[in-house]
């Protein structure tokens, strides 16, 4: 059976692709109307970067989970909707049916309602990756709660700053959360974050691990006695949403101060992860689409749950990590499910490729068809290795570029129709206009020895599901994303572009880092090292990392070492697990007595960034600095 707008052939996407710049209304309008809509748009797009506002869609009605769960109950009923691979691979998986998750959606949602929970406020979800997760999710969707989703690995002081900026009076979570051999007290997390907080109502806890936690009379329910209250056969109708009423909040991290929650829009985000979860990975009917991602971050939302649920896909959700209890996770879980798309991450590629082959033996992989990489730029070492070790060099392999701001892919080839390119995102995605300008924000337009051009990476017009604020503070995200150059969305990200318009994402060329495929600005490490009693100050960069991608090289002036150095060391990190999490904990820490600095007294992270990469001698001009004898003794002590 053709699909009604899966691009099919190169010529096709070349058609597509240029009718959506000349008349993106009758594009969107034709892809938007295979949707279920409670009442059709007025207009399909107005729009200007200079506010910014951006509006498709508008006078559409609907709801996002109609189009997940309710429009396939009539053919799909009885299909697998989310697969649940568990940690522990001794333990039973699950299986929820497109009919099941309705259901649970609905009573969930009903057990939302029944706690208070109103259209417009703001859910805070903390869970593991369990299929609970997924029908908290939705049931917020459901009845229009705003939800916003927090990755696992966040202190108790992240998710406090979350709470209070979103101004979230409900929080979903879990006991516990399995994670390869560890378990992760959740809410005993939030317990901490929740001390001194006044606004939160209501928690409801999921019981995962069955860890003793404490409840607090009043405040505290368990998920799974206020669902006993509802009949299992409950209907919720879905609440009535504006097309441009807010689905969600994700905060991320930028370049300056603290992450900032980026809000997407109900009809335009539906109507972008649909599309390019079907175009990018070509997804047909009874496939299985494991995305390992985790649905705290936006590769979740988009390609776990949203993407794949609206375009009726069999999704599988895994709760543990790609090493535990071995190597060979990932593809036991593919020979077990018979995987057919397979969407990762650089990093975790590399660290698998770093146990060698034997991990691979006995293991069959021939159900896979597709893969996939997303997160950050891919090395060709490792797209070589997933080519051949693991698609066998039977399947294509999509690179995808996005960023939690574009909602979903926006750079990338389409499986199998337009070619791949190793460690290249390579084409726009129909209705992306991307452009490269130099700082000053003019186009570039010489070619460099390779015959590439080499610029910021901008995009010049709105797509379906680009963000349309960060919450409560409008105005930072017209500075942040619309204020560097006039007119242009600006990504963030430097890259390359061949004669025949491939994309190559070079990296962040702000001070964002990309660890493991998780973004972290350096100014919120800095603060964090910073809040440490006896520190200074502090400098933050990133360097290459064989597996992470890029590690966190922390430069640090202390007033005295608490013992020795060693001990302040591990104090440091303990404090940046405590302010941020685990996850943005430095690599590295050099003490030095003092850090590059400009006469105006700017850090000249320059200089650190290539002392951090290992480069001795070749610094650049350090001739504007104060005090150039700091240089030599940061090169001196450099960390190895
Ligand atoms: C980087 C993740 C190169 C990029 C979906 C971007 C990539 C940031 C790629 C967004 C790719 C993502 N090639 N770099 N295929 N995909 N990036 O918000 O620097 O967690 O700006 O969204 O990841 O990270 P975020």
């Amino acid at each position: 059976m053709h699909h009604p707008y899966q691009i099919r052939s190169i010529e096709q996407y070349q058609s597509d692709y240029q009718r959506s710049l000349d008349d993106p209304e009758g594009f969107w309008s034709f892809i938007a109307d295979h949707f279920v809509w409670k009442k059709k748009w007025d207009r399909v797009l107005q729009w200007n970067f200079s506010e910014p506002r951006v509006r498709w869609f508008e006078g559409a009605q609907l709801n996002i989970t109609k189009n997940c769960l309710d429009r396939h109950l009539s053919d799909k009923a009885d299909q697998p909707a989310i697969l649940w691979e568990p940690n522990d691979p001794n333990e039973a998986a699950r299986t929820i049916t497109y009919q099941q998750l309705h259901q649970l959606v609905c009573r969930f949602a009903q057990v939302l309602l029944n706690n208070g929970v109103k259209k417009g406020d703001r859910v805070c979800i903390y869970m593991g990756m369990v299929p609970e997760l997924a029908i908290a999710v939705l049931a917020c969707a459901r009845i229009g709660a705003i939800h916003s989703v927090i990755f696992g690995g966040f202190s108790a002081q992240s998710i406090a700053d979350r709470l209070t900026d979103a101004q979230a009076a409900y929080i979903i979570t879990c006991d516990g959360a399995y994670r390869g051999a560890k378990d992760i007290p959740l809410k005993s997390v939030i317990d901490d974050a929740l001390v001194g907080n006044d606004t939160v109502k209501r928690v409801i806890v999921y019981t995962r691990t069955g860890t003793a936690v404490s409840m607090i009379s009043g405040r505290d329910v368990w998920w799974e006695e206020e669902m006993e209250k509802v009949s299992a056969s409950c209907h919720v109708p879905a609440e009535t949403m504006e097309a441009e009423d807010p689905l969600f909040i994700l905060y991320t991290s930028g370049s300056t101060g603290k992450p900032k929650g980026v809000v997407h829009s109900s009809a335009g985000y539906m109507v972008w992860t649909n599309y390019t979860f079907l175009n990018v990975f070509q997804y047909q009917p009874g496939q299985i689409h494991f995305c390992t991602a985790d649905i705290g971050w936006i590769t979740g939302h988009s390609y776990i749950l949203y993407g794949p649920l609206s375009a009726g896909a069999t999704t599988l959700l895994f709760e543990g990590v790609p090493t535990w209890p071995d190597a060979g996770r990932f593809w036991d879980i593919i020979d077990k499910y018979k995987v057919n798309i397979l969407y990762t991450a650089p990093t975790a590629i590399r660290s698998l490729m770093g146990f060698g082959n034997a991990p691979l033996e006995g293991k069959d992989l021939s159900s896979l068809q597709v893969l996939g990489t997303v997160g950050e730029p891919i090395n060709e070492e490792a797209w070589h290795w997933y080519n051949e070790h693991i698609g066998k060099k039977r399947c294509p392999i999509v690179d995808t570029w996005w960023q939690t701001e574009t909602g979903g892919v926006l750079i990338s080839n389409l499986a199998g129709i337009t070619p791949s390119k190793p460690a290249w995102a390579t084409l726009p995605m129909p209705g992306v206009k991307p452009i490269l300008v130099d700082d000053k924000g003019v186009p570039v337009r010489e070619r460099d020895e390779n015959g590439l051009l080499k610029g910021n990476l901008c995009i010049q017009s709105p797509w379906p599901s680009i963000l349309r604020t960060t919450y409560g503070d409008h105005e930072r995200c017209r500075q942040n994303y619309f204020a560097t150059y006039e007119n242009l969305y600006f990504t963030g990200d430097g890259a390359l572009q061949d004669a025949s318009g491939n994309f190559r994402i070079t990296g962040r060329v702000d001070d964002v880092l990309n660890v493991s495929g998780h973004r972290i600005g350096t100014a919120e490490v800095e603060n964090a090292i910073n809040a440490h009693a006896g520190v200074v100050e502090s400098a933050v960069v990133g360097f290459p990392h064989d597996i992470k991608g890029q590690g966190i090289y922390a430069y640090v002036i202390v007033s005295h070492f608490h013992q020795d150095a060693e001990h302040t060391r591990k104090d440091i990190l303990q404090t940046v697990a405590r302010v941020i999490g685990p996850i943005a904990k430095p690599d590295k820490i050099q003490f030095v007595s003092g850090l590059p600095k400009t006469r105006s007294g700017k850090i000249m992270r320059r200089i650190l960034r290539k002392i951090a990469e290992g480069e001795t001698q070749h610094l650049g001009d350090t001739s504007t600095l104060l005090d150039p004898g700091v240089v030599r003794e940061i090169v001196e002590g450099a960390v190895e």
